[in-house]
């Protein structure tokens, strides 16, 4: 059963990963359950999704935790969240450097508390010299908020004469945004049926192969990963070139 599983892993696997983990609240709506009953079984997939990334050759997954515009919930649901990134650090972190995974976090790291901020830290201190798939957790993250925050550290660099203005390009942009040193999303997945991007990483996402899933995070299985995977091999990359012969139309 597992090698059959293993043997539809797509060859041509995405080097970076990106998902929008969406449709927790629906999850616990469908049962009659509280929204934070769905957020705590979303953070059970993540291990999973961590793992599947890694067998399958993934070198880099990041995941949408909390997005910049998320702190408009109710109190509680904000107060849940936080209290589930705590539980899932201090439980899993261990496991994940175990697993010599490198923890990476990107999102505004000012304007969390500070026992978060604190958290968040130590996960990527500990792990920085691991050799294995990373996680980039996206926390407090919203690529608006990203790309003003960019923009002002290229000001200040400037002003303080440590760039000169004439040589910005994009990879200078590339450098200053939070996920400097990750490549680009080759594939953007999101479950739960919305065909958006919420706000997540609109500058790394100008290439990548979008895939929307019906299924809702706490469902979203190490098959439901394959199959993403699947569609992104069917996928056909132009980067703006002229299609390769063998999707010509008719072929
Ligand atoms: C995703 O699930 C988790 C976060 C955004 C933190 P949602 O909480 O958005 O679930 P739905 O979209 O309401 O079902
Ligand atoms: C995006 O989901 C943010 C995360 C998954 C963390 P949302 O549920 O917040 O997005 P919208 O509000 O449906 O666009
Ligand atoms: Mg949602």
């Amino acid at each position: 059963m597992a090698k059959a599983m293993q043997s539809a892993v797509p060859i041509n696997t995405p080097r970076h990963v990106a998902i929008i983990m969406d449709g927790n609240g629906r999850w616990a709506n469908a049962r009659g359950l509280p929204r934070t009953a769905g957020h705590r079984a979303g953070v059970e997939r993540v291990r999973e999704a961590v793992r599947t990334a890694a067998e399958a050759g993934v070198q880099y997954l990041t995941l949408f935790a909390f997005s910049s515009e998320n702190w408009n919930r109710p109190k509680e649901e904000v107060s849940d969240l936080m209290g589930i990134l705590r539980f899932f650090i201090r439980r899993d972190l261990a496991e994940l450097h175990r697993e010599n995974v490198i923890v990476r976090v990107i999102g505004c790291r000012q304007t969390i508390e500070p026992d978060i901020r604190a958290l968040l830290n130590e996960a990527e201190d500990r792990t920085r010299d691991n050799t294995g798939v990373t996680l980039v957790i996206a926390f407090n993250y919203g690529a608006r908020d990203e790309l003003v925050r960019a923009t002002r550290q290229i000001v200040a660099a400037v002003k303080a004469g440590q760039l000169d203005d004439a040589t910005i390009d994009e990879m200078t942009l590339s450098a200053f945004v939070d996920t400097a040193g990750v490549p680009d999303p080759d594939l953007v997945i999101r479950t739960s049926g919305e065909q958006r991007l919420s706000n997540f990483l609109l500058w790394q996402a100008a290439y990548s192969e979008f895939v929307f899933m019906p299924c809702l995070w706490p469902d979203f299985d190490r098959n439901a990963f394959h199959d993403a995977l699947a569609e992104f091999n069917r996928r056909d990359r132009r980067f703006g070139a002229v299609p390769t012969p063998n999707m010509a139309v008719g072929s």
